[in-house]
């Protein structure tokens, strides 16, 4: 099958094109960020500052590359005032409280934030008169997980047992609603908004400093020379480095533009089904690849709930996408600890180095 994330193609869709991030400030949209840039895009970002010092975010958040909004997607004023200023051709809504574990310390604000943010970009998008693509940043984790040895489609029922999932599969819901409501397929040429929802899976790679997710609690680790500690070290993930899921929504949204009826949805993103590995298989990569370290099972079992086994059928994604994974575990796990490896002063031209790479496999 012929891999059509590369860089002919994604120029084509994106070049020139305006391009509306939520979220630019986290992992996977500062990465997104800089790729549309390298595209050619024109692009505009809406966020909360970013949490952590990151060589990633500085010319981003500095505007020195694009213009980049600090504010919370809540303030649906300011939200309004911003996509309408920028006229967008798309918008890519990555915005979010993204971490399970807090979501049990601040569930209320995490279902304002995921599922009302949500709706706030879509009512939004409502208001413009140009014709505008959306594709929705969810989860892997808006299944009802039924840890079971299963891989989960689009057509698996919504559910989550913690307040991210549930907040998630809320904002499957929205999207539906707002689909079926405001944006009505029967109705595109009137109105001339398509969106989509795109479920990824476990996202690694470079960049990342959130709290509670592994690779970073493994570099912090090894960059203390600390032993690493491991919750869930048997929990079974789909991971895939951050370039994957990417350059799918990049693809998805170039399609989505040119085919509204056909690729309106939802479609997952994850590896193939050999590449989901354990915690601990991950971990014994990252070490290998690191050439150093430890880790040790603190697993306890009056922790917080998170689902156990988790995996993901990218069948859709393959047959109508033609979207494949291009990296397996182990380049993953590789891609994700070289980056981490590089000087702070040499990672941000590290991760463009990466990208251009990952276009040309
Ligand atoms: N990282 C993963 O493994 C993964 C997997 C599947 C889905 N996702 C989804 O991908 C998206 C990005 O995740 P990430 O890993 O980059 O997370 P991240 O925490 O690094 O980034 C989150 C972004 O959302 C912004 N944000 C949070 N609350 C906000 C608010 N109230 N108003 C405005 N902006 C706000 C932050 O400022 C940041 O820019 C999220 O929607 C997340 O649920 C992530």
């Amino acid at each position: 099958m012929e891999k059509l994330v590369n860089q002919t193609n994604l120029k084509n869709y994106y070049s020139g094109k305006k391009v509306f991030i939520t979220g630019h400030t986290g992992f996977k949209g500062a990465w997104l960020s800089l790729w549309l840039n390298q595209l050619g895009a024109t692009v505009k970002g809406y966020a909360l500052a970013p949490a952590y010092e990151s060589a990633l975010f500085q010319p981003i958040v500095s505007g020195s590359m694009f213009e980049s909004v600090i504010d919370d997607i809540r303030n649906k004023e300011k939200l309004q005032t911003e996509i309408h200023n920028f006229q967008p051709d798309y918008i890519f809504h990555l915005a979010a409280q993204p971490l399970v574990r807090r979501s049990y310390k601040i569930p209320a604000e995490t279902f304002e934030v995921n599922a009302i943010g949500t709706a706030n970009v879509l009512e939004c998008v409502g208001h413009l008169q140009n014709p505008c693509n959306v594709i929705v940043i969810t989860t892997d984790k808006v299944y009802e997980n039924k840890e079971q040895d299963i891989l989960y489609n689009e057509e698996d029922n919504l559910g989550g047992y913690d307040p991210y999932s549930a907040s998630k599969a809320c904002t499957e819901i929205v999207v539906s609603s707002f689909r079926n409501s405001f944006f009505n397929l029967n109705k595109i040429n009137e109105h001339q908004k398509s969106i989509v929802s795109v479920r990824a899976g476990n996202v690694i790679g470079g960049g990342d400093f959130s709290e509670d997710r592994i690779i970073p609690d493994i570099i912090r680790a090894l960059q203390k020379n600390e032993t690493i500690e491991v919750r869930s070290p048997n929990a079974v993930r789909p991971w895939q480095h951050v370039l994957e899921p990417l350059g799918g929504y990049l693809l998805l949204g170039g399609l989505l533009n040119d085919h509204p009826s056909i690729y309106s949805g939802a479609y997952n993103f994850g590896p193939n089904p050999n590449d989901h590995l354990t915690v601990k298989a991950l971990l014994e990569l990252a070490l290998k690849s690191w050439g150093s370290g430890n880790w040790k099972d603190t697993s306890d079992p009056n922790q917080l709930h998170e689902a156990n086994l988790l995996k993901l059928d990218i069948t859709k994604a393959k047959e109508k996408l033609q979207w494949l994974p291009k990296l397996n575990a182990t380049s993953t796990i590789n891609w994700t600890m070289d980056w981490y490896k590089q000087n702070t002063s040499d990672q941000f031209a590290y991760t463009l180095e990466q990208i251009n790479q990952y276009m040309n496999l």
